[in-house]
């Protein structure tokens, strides 16, 4: 196997995402190993998930710097001094900048709670909700400077139910996120999956979805 690529994974909060990426990198013949995470925030869960799989771990607090440009600065020389080829964000809730989206252009990825474009941003599942699709899911993409924009690399689908609450319809995309982000990771990894024109081409498949439930028409 070729050498696996060095991930780098930026966080804002709880890290289940973050653990579900570990769990696939221990798994022998996965293409990626995480070789840093970075939290905006001191104090969160996630770091304590990193500091228990021993990975090397840092917090840049975006609150100690006066804009956005000075704070990636330090985010990208954290990253590079790591030699890291792959970013993955993962529940990491700043914006980037255009420089910084560039320079790392195919080389960073998203995992957002809904079927993009649909509901990009914040209180995803709310939306969805008072929407009332009757299909919800996740997506896992190439970050672009439009926030929750990109090109797809996988999506999962799952329904929405009667009397679902906010709560409810996350925890049920999350499982989701936790198998299809990991999947994601190794498609860009392994060199299967590629940017083509702003679409997501895979070299021995046509197309990567998780679970879709298809509806009856009696
Ligand atoms: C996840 O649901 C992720 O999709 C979402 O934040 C959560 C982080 O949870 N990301 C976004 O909304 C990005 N726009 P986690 O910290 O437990 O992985």
């Amino acid at each position: 196997m070729s050498a696996r690529k060095r991930v780098g994974v930026l966080i804002s909060g709880r890290g289940s995402n973050l653990s579900a990426l570990i769990d696939a990198c221990n798994k022998p013949n996965y293409p990626a190993e995480i070789v840093l995470v970075i939290s905006n925030r001191q104090d969160v869960p996630g770091l304590k998930i990193a500091l228990k799989s021993g990975i090397p771990m840092m917090v840049v607090d975006h609150k100690k710097y006066a804009d956005r440009e000075t704070f990636q600065v330090d985010l990208d020389a954290a990253l590079r001094h790591a030699n890291v080829d792959l970013i993955c964000n993962a529940g990491f809730m700043r914006l980037l900048t255009e420089k910084f989206v560039e320079d790392w252009r195919d080389r960073q990825l998203n995992i957002h709670p809904s079927l993009l474009p649909a509901f990009k941003g914040l209180h995803t599942h709310e939306r969805a909700l008072e929407a009332g699709v009757k299909l919800s899911g996740c997506t896992a993409h190439f970050v672009r400077t439009e926030m929750d924009a990109g090109p797809i690399i996988a999506q999962a689908a799952v329904p929405v139910l009667p009397g679902d609450s906010a709560d409810d319809l996350a925890k049920r995309v999350l499982e989701a996120e936790h198998k299809l982000y990991p999947l994601a990771l190794k498609l860009v990894a392994s060199g299967e999956a590629s940017v083509k024109k702003e679409q997501v081409v895979f070299k021995n498949r046509q197309t990567v979805h998780g679970p879709y439930i298809a509806p009856w028409f009696d």
